[in-house]
């Protein structure tokens, strides 16, 4: 496999591949070859390429490519590895919008290849520990998902210059960045919402800072909100007529716990490790060694991809 972008997410992608030996992590892409060569030396990666990507493709030296460039990037980049008949293991969001993943996926398949979004908390087995946990809450009434992180590098947006995840033309912002890990758990558990209401707080010259959105569903009303400009350790929560459950992190659940109505307390300290990078890396190996259908998990990015639409379309009204 080809790793593409030399950024700290890349650096924990490889770290996270020892603990998957079906990958094998054997050239690092950047677009400058002094670039490639500091960071595969940097991270125990044997190869290096640069210049233009479509030649590291055209190589029979890789199989699949892991993508991790800015959100804008991932439709064209993936296009040409699925073109040259590699597979896909790319960043979330896998794009930015679910027609160019819907066209990916078309793709994919005529191609015969694997493209998978490394949407990494739905792969977290804390979040199979929620699922498994949800049928003790009752009838689901409200769900309440967040993740506030204020973004080192809205310092550099405050002193006026752009940077990737803060500029629209990269598809930065709040809602692509880390609203996606608050909308791709609701869908995947709730399906997508029948109806919502949205509203982002764009920033001077850059895109959205922060947002949230109202969904509604028969019986219930689910709110997450997202934030790039603030933060919160708030957690996220959903609440039925017989219990609370409450997550840590919606990105990564690790400690849950669980209120009844009876009065029962229930803490779980699920003792999972972090990062959680390996566990949709491991579904992707699985994928690609198994030859089994990638669709359930193509059709769940669409889903989710197609709800960030809609969220988009409301804060423009
Ligand atoms: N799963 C997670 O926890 C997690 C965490 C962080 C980010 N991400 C995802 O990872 C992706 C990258 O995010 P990031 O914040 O790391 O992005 P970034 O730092 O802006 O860029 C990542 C890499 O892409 C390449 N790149 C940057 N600008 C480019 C341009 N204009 N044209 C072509 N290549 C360019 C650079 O590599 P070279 O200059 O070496 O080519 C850079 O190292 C995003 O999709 C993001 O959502 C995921």
């Amino acid at each position: 496999m080809a790793t593409i972008g030399t950024s700290t997410i890349t650096h924990t992608f490889i770290a996270e591949t020892a603990e998957v030996p079906e990958i094998d992590v054997t050239v690092a892409y950047s677009r400058t070859a002094e670039r490639a060569q500091t960071f595969a030396a940097a991270n125990g990666v044997p190869g290096w390429a640069a210049g233009p990507l479509d030649d590291l493709l055209a190589s029979d030296a890789i199989d699949a490519v892991y993508i991790a460039s800015p959100n804008a990037l991932h439709h064209r980049q993936a296009q040409a590895a699925i073109a040259a008949g590699k597979h896909v293991l790319v960043e979330k969001p896998a794009t930015p919008t679910a027609a160019e993943f819907a066209d990916l996926v078309a793709a994919a398949h005529a191609r015969g290849v694997v493209l998978l979004e490394g949407m990494r908390n739905v792969y977290d087995p804390g979040f199979a520990a929620v699922r498994d946990l949800l049928p003790r809450l009752g009838t689901i009434r409200r769900v309440s998902f967040g993740y506030q992180q204020r973004s080192a590098r809205y310092d550099i947006v405050l002193a006026g210059e752009q940077v990737n995840i803060f500029d629209p033309a990269m598809a930065g912002g709040a809602l692509l960045d880390l609203g996606v890990y608050c909308i791709a758990p609701l869908v995947d558990l709730f399906g997508e919402p029948p109806s919502l209401v949205a509203r982002s707080i764009p920033l001077p010259g850059a895109a959205d800072g922060a947002g949230a959105v109202l969904a509604s569903y028969p019986g219930f009303i689910a709110d997450a909100s997202w934030s790039k400009i603030t933060f919160s350790h708030r957690p996220s929560e959903i609440q039925g007529e017989l219990g609370t459950l409450t997550i840590d992190h919606i990105a990564a659940p690790r400690t849950l716990h669980l209120t009844l109505l009876d009065g029962t307390e229930e803490h779980h300290e699920l003792g999972i490790p972090r990062p959680n990078l390996r566990y949709h890396a491991r579904r992707f190996a699985h994928l690609v060694a198994s030859g089994d259908d990638p669709s359930p998990d193509q059709t769940r990015t669409l889903r989710t991809l197609r709800t960030m639409d809609a969220i988009r379309l409301a804060c423009a009204d």
